[in-house]
């Protein structure tokens, strides 16, 4: 059943750099899930903002030469803005310097030092300032932080810490009733975390001041995570004070939404202080993917770092919008391609969604001489609306964008062959039937697509009769009898033609790095002959190390073992390898080998394959292609 209140967040975002593809990314799942509850009549928060306490940012407005408080306002001004143009509709942006969040998170402390679930301590240990985070050394990679490979600090504070360890039982107990963190795989790890050695959590720091002082213990600020993520019930307590509604009540869903690096600090800590707390959890933890750019890591040193406001200025902030969601299902990482954007733009929006448009209203204006579509004389639906409402209901409830726009683009799909099929040009056909079914149909889709087009599927209504431009985005339900008196068509989506592409990607591309020289290069004219290929072309390839984690038989193919494989940072995959005749499954576990990554998913005797491992043999499959030393870390791009 709908729920009838909804709360959906976002991370709030550091204030160490302007926004990028990966931040509008959670921005724009949780804005368009927040449109759909909105649309279903659901009592809608959604909430978004900034991170701008702890070591990380005092450091880098040192750098900058500004007070910490300078720089985040300017940060987090940027971040407004941003999420203006691409249309996040925030009911609320929270910064964690705001004065009342702060108050509650002293009010938090207290209540957990009440309870006897914070204590003083002394513990030294390596931590990672970017991840604000101390390590075990058995977590550390080659001694340096897993995620940003970059050397450790060694901490050393007498800090206060929190009883985490006392919340092992019901943690695992909620894991096991609630399953609350998806994708399963997030579960499965964030279970495997607690199961281990889990110990208490420093949450005080006294190596510098820029943060919110621990009450009543001079010279300690409050741990930055434990600050961050309690914004999620301070910000309630707000919205209680301005709109009278408890969001953090039963009665609510709770969705909080994030990159799949930051899974522990939601699905561990958070939950275990709102239970020291006494305070409700969560209903979902949901952990999408990361996005690489080309293939790379986006990272400014290597130049990489996609700003999806360049891209709302040219294209528009819907195509934006549309492309992460349906590029990647959540969950999976994806990569961004600057070509892949631009094609999904042509053929999806342009061709499929914006032609269906022109052409009916080119009919319209060219049939009907005052452009009006009289009422129909039969209300019977060509489109299977109802269901496809139904459907696309479901996948926004289950929180996949992705899945709901195939439901859309299967009815765009259905629209155009009813089109070709009922030929209204021929002279016998009933034409207000067939077009005012038509018009109905992308009426429909105008609402169907609005969480994630908002300002096109207003257009579009538009488009269909200035009169409709004024409907509330709403499930839609199929009117057979309504007439319409659409305007001229103008395309929503122009198309691109090949100039225009390219002068795009030019633009929109950084200048590129020079690649490091192949070792030996051969120009002279009597060498080979078979076709070379380009450094470039090679440089396409993304290779990376990965570990099999588990190998078994692909039923009836006796070539075939399916393989899951860990690329580190990179997550997991399945592939499916001829392999069979060459190893026994046993054999393979804990081998480390080299991944195609960027081959397009197959899927081989029913079962799907994210990628490819190198092997060796003429005809039959001899050997693998593996990795030495051991230290090398996985997900490393080979090259
Ligand atoms: O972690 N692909 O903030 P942050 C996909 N302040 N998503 C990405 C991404 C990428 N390449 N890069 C960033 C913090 N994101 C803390 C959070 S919450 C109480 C405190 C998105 O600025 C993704 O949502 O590092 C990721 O979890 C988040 O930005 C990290 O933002
Ligand atoms: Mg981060």
């Amino acid at each position: 059943m709908p729920a009838s209140r909804f709360y959906i967040t976002t991370p709030l975002y550091y204030v160490s750099d302007p926004p990028h593809i990966g931040h509008a990314y959670t921005t724009i799942v949780a804005d368009a899930a927040a449109r759909f509850h909105r649309m279903r009549g659901d009592v809608t928060h959604f909430l978004t903002g900034t991170d701008e306490h702890g070591q990380k940012i005092a450091r880098i407005a040192e750098e900058r030469g500004k007070t910490p408080k300078d720089f985040s306002d300017e940060i987090a001004g940027a971040y407004k803005q941003a999420w203006q143009q691409l249309g996040i509709s925030y009911d609320d942006f929270i910064r964690t310097t705001d004065a009342d969040h702060e108050a509650e998170v002293q009010a938090l402390w207290r209540t957990l030092e009440a309870r006897g679930d914070i204590y003083l301590a002394e513990y030294e240990g390596p931590y990672c300032v970017a991840c604000e985070q101390f390590y075990t050394d058995k977590e550390l990679v080659d001694g340096n932080c897993p995620v940003h490979k970059r050397p450790v600090d060694t901490l050393k504070e007498s800090s206060y810490y929190f009883r985490l360890s006392k919340y092992r039982d019901a943690l695992l107990t909620w894991y096991a009733e609630k399953n609350p963190v998806e994708p399963p795989q997030r579960m499965n790890e964030v279970r495997a975390f607690v199961e281990g050695d889990l110990r208490d959590l420093s949450v005080s720091r006294t190596t510098f001041t820029w943060g919110i002082p621990v009450p009543d213990h001079p010279g300690h600020v409050v741990y930055v995570w434990m600050d961050a993520l309690s914004n999620y019930y301070s910000a309630t307590k707000r919205a209680a004070a301005t709109h009278g509604v408890d969001f953090w009540s039963d009665g609510t869903r709770i969705v909080h939404v994030m990159g799949k690096e930051i899974s522990r600090f939601h699905a561990v800590y958070w939950p275990a202080l709102l239970m020291a707390a006494g305070l409700r959890l969560p209903d979902t933890v949901l952990c999408h993917g990361w996005w690489t750019v080309d293939g790379e890591k986006m990272s400014k040193t290597v130049g990489n770092i996609v700003d999806p406001t360049k891209l709302a200025d040219d294209l528009g902030a819907d195509a934006v919008r549309y492309f992460v969601l349906r590029e990647v299902p959540l969950g999976l990482d994806g990569d961004f391609s600057h070509e892949a954007l631009l094609q999904r733009f042509n053929s999806e929006l342009a061709n499929d969604l914006g032609n269906l448009l022109n052409r009916t209203l080119g009919m319209v204006h060219k049939y009907f001489a005052d452009g009006h579509v009289a009422a129909r004389a039969t209300a019977a639906d060509p489109f299977d609306t109802a269901a496809t409402v139904d459907a696309w209901s479901k996948h926004w409830d289950a929180l996949e964008p992705s899945k709901a726009l195939d439901v859309c683009f299967a009815m765009v799909r259905r629209c155009n062959t009813y089109i070709d099929q009922q030929a209204p040009w021929k002279a016998e056909s009933d034409k207000v039937l067939i077009l005012g079914n038509v018009l109905e149909c992308c009426r429909t889709l105008a609402h169907l697509l609005s969480p994630v087009m908002p300002e096109r599927s207003r257009a579009l209504l538009h488009q269909l009769g200035p009169e409709l431009s004024a409907e509330v985005f709403a499930v839609p339900v199929w009117e057979g009898m309504r007439p319409f008196s659409p305007l001229p068509g103008v395309p929503l989506f122009p198309r691109l033609d090949d100039d225009r592409k390219k002068a795009l990607l030019d633009k929109w591309r950084p200048a590129p790095i020079e690649k490091a020289a192949p070792a030996v290069i051969d120009a002279s004219p009597s060498a080979s002959t078979d076709p070379m290929l380009k450094y470039d072309d090679f440089a396409k390839l993304e290779l990376r190390t990965a570990q099999i984690l588990s190998a078994e038989p692909v039923p009836k193919a006796k070539k075939l073992l399916l393989l899951k494989v860990d690329l580190g940072p990179h997550g997991q995959r399945q592939v499916v390898a001829g392999i069979a005749e060459a190893y026994q499954p046993a054999q393979l576990v804990g081998k480390r080998v080299i991944l195609v990554c960027n081959l397009e998913p197959a899927t081989i005797r029913g079962v799907r394959s994210e990628g490819m491992i190198l092997a060796a043999g003429d005809d039959a499959i001899l050997g693998l292609s593996t990795v030495e030393p051991d230290s090398v870390p996985l997900g490393s791009r080979v090259r």
